[in-house]
């Protein structure tokens, strides 16, 4: 008996000084907690990732979970975020707990930062926790200091390892190719590791962009079930790591590709990892969306707060056959249609190459005096005094081989000293690990923005990926080849947006093979895909809305599909960042009129199309229709698009329930973009919003190729 008393008073006196020992660290947002404790090892761990915990008493019965940032070398059997190779060949780290603080950025996120420390080695870790409270998005980052005498070898640095304990997890994954982009599709996740990753490079995310999402328990639907939604913003290789170990844990390590990325820390260097950005929702993938969509326009996204132009871009008018008068004409398109840009594309310099196709010319970037003999000040004249903005079309990483770049600097470019060179799209990648090189690409901006200060705009392309992978410049550090380009594209970034902080641009990577939130930093928009068949792009500017906001998703009206109408086709690109590509010749009197009255509406919903919450109604994947709704802050107005794609003889139709209105409100409900054809039947009606989301709208019909766009304000 006495035996007994003395082991449970033991067991308590253990539990008693756990808990008093145990150190917390809490990550809060409005309805999230991310909590990690210390163990009595000293080792930082996992203990909680969930709703938000409100009760301050209930954290001491967390337990220790998954190692925080688990390192390489230790006794855990599972993929590490850390493995560094010390001085003395010795390869193992273990971290502890140092010390944590939270401090408040200057743009009201609360940061949590937590310092790991090796107790045999000086190899300092902190890992940095941001909290946006509202928008329920936490970015997460890491710093790793060499405090050693000499060089260490980073071989693994991740920016994050998040892990969960659930009945299921499924991943929701985005491949796809050129012109092909983010096809959604599920797997569940098993024992053993699924990794999503590229070594593309420049075009880092040509079959893939970097992000992804993982339902837990069951796959969530758009308003049901838990979702975490992940993104790195980083503009180069990438890599996620879902690992399911043998208790069914599920570990997501997020980070930079270590394929090929070796990284020597100099002693008392510190290497920063990218952001890991996710958000988690209890309410479905849309909420989650929404998360990322408003934290975007908020804290993110190059003048995430302002406005965007409507513009017409002459790439599929005129492809590379133009001259001045040409251009001129499309301009008078511009205006005639009534929208805010000419954007003048690939084509327009080089002389000894000129550019008439892509084979040549590329990095020669002074005018093509047979196509310009003006000058790009005759088109800013041009445009400027028809009252539209002038913007034009870079691709200043690349190189083609026969131009007069390549010919002065033909060790600027990646290739293999020893071998073939190998050309994508007929061309090469500067070396932007080259000082030199990153002040060469920054002078093909800043020139054009000094001799041509009217310049409004800049479409900055990138179309090949780094292959054949060697650095004149980089030596015996090869391996730090796609880490330093990255940082000098940064480097040259940052200097457009230092000197010219008031100059929009959207990211093309002949289609989006490059789109990231760090790059979003500094671009105001992106181009999604070369693929502007309305059909598609309803799934491509679908899959991308999973993390990015219609604002940024530039959508473009043109030629291709032949089969759907012009009404069709502007109401597909209404849902983004609204252009043409089309010249006006190609289009007959009704469809010009259409667009105008089109762009008018555009322009006037533009505050709740490019500002307000998405609402996914109706996934294109469910079925033959699709249908999203965009709903103002106040819930005061609305935008619903919906779009028949094939749909089958007698169908069963079902309403479209609308999303995000406030159920006392009175709307009027009144179509627009209308081209012929009968309005749907709610078309001069008057609903509550209990009704138009519980009981819905009949938007959908059995003609193929048709679409309705619903305008609803508040009374
Ligand atoms: C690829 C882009 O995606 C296109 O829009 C166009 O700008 C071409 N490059 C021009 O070469």
């Amino acid at each position: 008996m006495k035996k007994r008393i003395l082991i449970v008073l033991l067991a308590l006196l253990a539990v008693a000084t756990t808990t008093a020992r145990q150190k917390l660290v809490k990550v809060e947002t409005d309805q999230l907690s991310l909590v990690f404790s210390v163990g009595d090892n000293g080792r930082l761990y996992q203990s909680y990732f969930g709703k938000k915990l409100t009760h301050d008493s209930d954290y001491d019965h967390l337990k220790n979970g998954v190692e925080a940032y688990l390192t390489h070398g230790m006794e855990d059997y599972f993929e590490p975020a850390l493995h560094v190779d010390h001085a003395d060949n010795n390869s193992s780290t273990l971290l502890k707990y140092v010390s944590h603080e939270t401090s408040t950025l200057a743009n009201g996120a609360k940061r949590t930062m937590v310092i790991l420390k090796d107790d045999k080695y000086p190899t300092t870790v902190k890992l940095f926790f941001d909290a946006y409270a509202k928008q329920n998005v936490i970015s997460t980052h890491t710093e790793i200091t060499n405090g050693e005498k000499k060089t260490v070898m980073l071989r693994k640095f991740a920016s994050s390892l998040l892990s969960f304990n659930r009945s299921k997890y499924v991943l929701t994954e985005y491949s796809g190719d050129w012109a092909n982009e983010v096809n959604m599709s599920e797997t569940e996740l098993n024992f053993g590791k699924k990794v999503l990753d590229t070594k593309l490079g420049s075009r880092a995310s040509m079959f893939m962009p970097s992000f992804f999402q993982v339902s837990m328990d069951k796959s969530a639907s758009e308003t049901e079930g838990e979702v975490l939604v992940g993104t790195l913003a980083w503009t180069g290789n990438y890599q996620f790591t879902f690992e399911v170990d043998q208790h069914h844990r599920l570990r997501v390590l997020s980070g930079i590709n270590p394929y090929f990325s070796d990284y020597n820390l100099k002693s008392g260097e510190t290497f920063t990892t990218p952001e890991f950005i996710f958000s988690y929702s209890y309410n479905g993938r849309g909420e989650a969306s929404r998360n990322f969509h408003s934290w975007a326009r908020k804290y993110r996204v190059n003048k995430g707060e302002e406005t965007r132009m409507t513009l017409l871009n002459n790439w599929e008018a005129t492809y590379f056959d133009f001259n001045e008068d040409k251009l001129v004409n499309l301009m008078d398109d511009a205006v005639k249609l009534g929208v805010d840009m000419f954007l003048l594309d690939d084509g327009w310099f080089a002389n000894k190459h000129p550019r008439n196709s892509d084979t040549q010319g590329l990095g020669d970037w002074e005018e093509n005096e047979k196509k310009l003999p003006h000058k790009v000040s005759y088109l800013c004249e041009q445009a400027a005094k028809k009252g539209i903005k002038f913007g034009i079309w870079i691709e200043p990483e690349m190189v083609n081989p026969k131009s007069e770049l390549y010919e002065k600097h033909p060790d600027w470019v990646i290739h293999l000293p020893n071998r073939d060179e190998y050309y994508f799209r007929n061309q090469l990648v500067l070396d932007l690990s080259n000082p030199k090189v990153v002040d060469y690409v920054w002078s093909v901006i800043d020139n054009l923005m000094t001799k041509y200060p009217d310049i409004a705009f800049f479409k900055w392309d990138c179309n090949s990926p780094i292959t054949n992978i060697y650095s004149n410049y980089l030596k015996d550090k090869q391996t730090h080849l796609y880490i330093e380009y990255v940082r000098g594209l940064y480097e040259v970034l940052n200097r457009v947006h230092n000197k010219y902080p008031n100059l929009p641009m959207m990211l093309c990577s002949g289609g989006s093979g490059r789109i990231d939130y760090e790059a979003l930093k500094y671009f105001t928009e992106y181009w999604p895909s070369d693929n502007t068949d309305p059909i598609e792009r309803i799934y491509i500017q679908y899959g991308y809305s999973s993390v990015y906001p219609s604002k940024v998703q530039c959508a473009h009206v043109t030629t291709w599909n032949r089969d759907a109408s012009m009404k069709f086709k502007v109401d597909v690109a209404s849902m983004g960042k609204l252009g043409f590509d089309i010249k006006l010749s190609d289009m007959k009197e009704d469809e010009i009129k259409f667009c105008q009255e089109a762009i008018k509406n555009y322009n006037r919903l533009k505050p709740v199309i490019l500002d307000g919450d998405m609402y996914r109604l109706v996934s294109p994947y469910s079925g033959n229709h699709a249908s999203t709704m965009m709903v103002d802050g106040s819930k005061d107005k609305a935008v619903v698009f919906a779009f028949n794609i094939h749909p089958r003889y007698s169908e069963h139709l079902l309403p479209v329930k609308l999303q995000g209105l406030d159920p006392n409100k009175t709307y009027s409900v009144k179509e627009i973009n209308r081209m012929g054809g009968w309005p749907v039947e709610a078309d001069g009606k008057t609903y509550s919003g209990e009704y138009l989301m519980n009981v819905g709208l009949n938007l959908f019909g059995t003609g193929k190729l048709k679409s309705h766009v619903l305008e609803i304000v508040a009374q």
